[in-house]
């Protein structure tokens, strides 16, 4: 079986475990600072494997020796989220966590595949990528399959139709200046722009942009991990199963969409060497710009995690 290790066993570690291990696809090692979360939670995890017929074992550690030859190292250490804030605001905190945590997984798993879930995401992913020197291929983060599930549900809701007939396509930050294109949303195959006003539109990409901060005003001391976690949980499967789906991630981008050294929100081909192609979509030059603007944003954040 292949070997997926989690770094961090917070809400979204541990339940993107408890997802992966209900999957049957790998074996799972959960690590934490906090001595005995990850083995407890993954003991709690492993106890439910009868009961829902897997065979994965499921193994908390605090040790990065045991997640040793990982196929795919999933990054949710940090901080997260409190009422109020954005995601960038966890910037200066989470980047030293992620430049150790980067360390530790490169020295222990060379040949991994590293799946950054830790905020904010295009930042982080871009410092991983910096601080691992792995290929560009092999850091991946989870953006817009979580922002394109919450499109998804929003427009199945407003449109009553069933979420599984709605194709959802979020781009760009994850963050405030995600880029949302309706016409790329569609609901078996009728764009969105055909089928709903403008102003409905604009409520359901507002919605989609507030969605995280709307589960974290609710929650209060949390933010959002079931849909987090379902988000890495079919990333992974797409990588280990090599499907070759076209999801939207955050990746290195090297001339793409005319953006170059940035990591950014776009649809990419997953497969077992990671990120195996980027889709290049036909944009118009109103689009572009709008890419851009969320580009820019992005730039500037890397530049304040390299000060930070
Ligand atoms: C979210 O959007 C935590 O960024 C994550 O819920």
């Amino acid at each position: 079986m292949a070997k997926v290790s989690i770094i961090g066993a917070g809400s979204v570690g541990a339940t993107t475990a408890q997802r992966l291990a209900e999957k049957n696809l790998a074996d799972i090692i959960l690590l934490d600072i906090v001595e005995g979360l990850p083995q407890g939670k993954a003991l709690d995890i492993a106890h439910s494997s009868y009961v829902l017929n897997f065979n994965s074992t499921v193994t908390g550690t605090n040790n990065y020796r045991d997640t040793q030859g990982s196929d795919i190292v999933i990054i949710t250490s940090g901080a997260s989220r409190k009422p109020g804030m954005t995601r960038d605001q966890l910037t200066g905190i989470n980047a030293g966590i992620i430049k150790e945590v980067v360390t530790h997984v490169t020295c222990s798993s060379p040949d991994a595949i590293i799946l950054m879930v830790t905020n904010p995401v295009d930042a982080m992913t871009y410092l991983a990528l910096k601080q691992s020197a792995f290929e560009s291929r092999k850091v991946i983060g989870l953006s817009g399959v979580l922002d394109s599930a919450r499109m998804a549900y929003l427009i199945s809701k407003e449109l009553k139709v069933p979420v599984t007939d709605v194709n959802a396509y979020v781009f760009g930050e994850h963050g405030q200046n995600m880029v949302i294109i309706p016409r790329l949303n569609s609901v078996r195959g009728t764009p969105l722009n055909k089928m709903l006003p403008k102003s409905v539109i604009s409520g359901i990409v507002e919605n989609t942009i507030g969605a995280g901060s709307e589960v974290v005003s609710l929650l209060k001391t949390s933010s959002a991990y079931y849909a987090p976690s379902a988000a890495a949980a079919s990333m992974t499967e797409a990588i280990l199963t090599d499907s070759q789906e076209i999801m939207p991630c955050a990746v290195y981008l090297n001339g793409e969409y005319g953006l170059k050294d940035i990591v950014f929100g776009v649809p990419v081909r997953l497969g077992k060497n990671g990120v195996e192609s980027i889709i290049q979509l036909e944009l118009t030059k109103l689009e572009q710009k709008q890419l851009a603007a969320s580009a820019k944003a992005v730039k500037e954040l890397i530049k304040s995690t390299a000060s930070a």
